[in-house]
């Protein structure tokens, strides 16, 4: 069983699928690990740590996932790589399902492919739960991507030269990424405020020492049967934009994180709130990968609307690329050992691939060539 940890090579990425850490698990499991030379450099993983580990070292894409039977990768193969990957290969990575044009072709090429971003948020799969270890990174790093911006004191401060008033953070929806916004932004001694459509969020909120914000409409829970986020009435809408502009022409730093999965992120601070708010104000708009939660955020890039800066950097925890990857990895090696077995004792241990396993069923987008999950190619076909 040989596993291949290319380099990445799409523009921000800097995380690696795999560490020494996991490399060592995989070899004592009976893996033979590739790892191609530079893979962890951004992580400040050398090639001398990952060889140390167990790992064969290879010059380039191709030499690393030659006869490989699984390819690890933090995001999809591109067009480019996908053309080196034979046949028969299984593929574990993001693979951005509701955006990747290319889909269907991984299918047509005869990989087998699981989707990580697809892991169901069970209880048995959080310890393989990319989108929740790379969100909580996301959370924390945006309060100090805000601070870069930001020419004020976070905490209240009693100076000999009068009062510092704390910074007021509003934080909008409280998954992963918000409750670890919340959680960095009151470490910091900021006041901070919070919208979620969710009111099973409140008392997550209040427990961080932050408000919730209640928006009085007749569909006040916004929460579907899976947990996640679900559309809301015309009704509610509105009067949460209400509440929001008001909120948000008094804060100093705004998080947006508010989505709901394969769906353009929701518009909540629009064009005439933003004209509402401090100059000097930041808004970190986390949303932006799916259009943004502010219209006027632009995807990777910092700019200045009426002194109002907006970030819309779109791989935040790639500016964290060493605790990023250490959790990636250790989700992607919880993931892939439960399928590694060997058919009797002494035998080379292989991928067992058991679709009567509900996380497998659900992460498992094509397989022997076949499109497992139609839904996602919508229009793309
Ligand atoms: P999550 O699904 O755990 O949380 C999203 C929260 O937003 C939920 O609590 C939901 O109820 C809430 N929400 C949805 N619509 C809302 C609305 N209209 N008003 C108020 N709240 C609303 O997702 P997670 O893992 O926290 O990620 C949040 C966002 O951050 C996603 O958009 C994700 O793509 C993005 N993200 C961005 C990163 C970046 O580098 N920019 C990195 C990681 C995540």
């Amino acid at each position: 069983m040989r596993i291949a940890v290319p380099t990445e090579t799409l523009a921000y990425e800097t995380r690696v699928a795999a560490t020494p850490e996991t490399v060592k698990k995989f070899v004592a499991a009976g893996c033979e690990v590739v790892v191609q030379k530079g893979a962890g450099e951004h992580a400040n993983l050398t090639d001398a740590v990952f060889a140390d580990a167990g790992a064969s070292l290879a010059d380039s894409f191709a030499d690393t996932c030659k006869d490989a039977n699984l390819v690890v990768k933090v995001r999809a193969p591109s067009k480019e790589e996908l053309a080196q990957l034979s046949s028969g290969t299984v593929v574990a990575s993001l693979f951005a399902p509701f955006s990747n044009p290319l889909l269907n072709d991984y299918a047509k090429a005869g990989l087998s492919c699981f989707c990580l971003e697809m892991i169901p948020r069970i209880s048995r799969a959080q310890s393989m739960d990319v989108l929740s270890s790379q969100a909580n990174i996301a959370g924390y790093k945006a309060i100090f991507l805000a601070l870069e911006h930001y020419k004020s004191f976070m905490p209240m401060l009693m100076t000999a030269a009068g009062t510092v008033q704390p910074a007021k953070v509003l934080v909008m929806g409280a998954g992963v990424a918000g409750l670890q916004a919340i959680a960095t932004a009151r470490r910091l001694g900021a006041m901070v405020e919070v919208f979620d459509v969710r009111v099973a969020a409140k008392e997550q909120v209040e427990s961080l020492g932050a408000k919730f914000i209640e928006v009085p409409a007749d569909d006040a829970d916004g929460e579907d049967a899976g947990g996640y986020a679900k559309e809301m009435s015309d009704e509610y809408k509105e009067k949460q934009a209400v509440l929001i502009a008001e909120h948000a022409a008094k804060s100093d730093i705004i998080i947006t994180t508010a989505l709901i999965p394969g769906r353009p992120a929701p518009v909540l601070v629009t064009e005439e709130t933003l004209a509402k708010m401090k100059a000097g104000s930041v808004i970190v708009d986390m949303a932006a990968e799916a259009g943004g939660n502010c219209p006027l955020t632009e995807k990777d890039a910092v700019w200045v609307k009426d002194g109002v800066t907006l970030i819309g950097t779109s791989n935040i925890p790639a500016l964290m690329a060493t605790d990023a990857s250490q959790l990636f990895a250790r989700n992607v090696f919880n993931f892939i050992s439960p399928m590694l077995d060997s058919e009797s004792e002494g035998e080379p241990v292989a991928l067992h691939i058991n679709m009567d396993d509900e996380v497998i069923a659900a992460s498992l987008i094509c397989k022997d060539g076949e499109f497992l999950k139609p839904q996602l190619l919508g229009e793309k076909e």
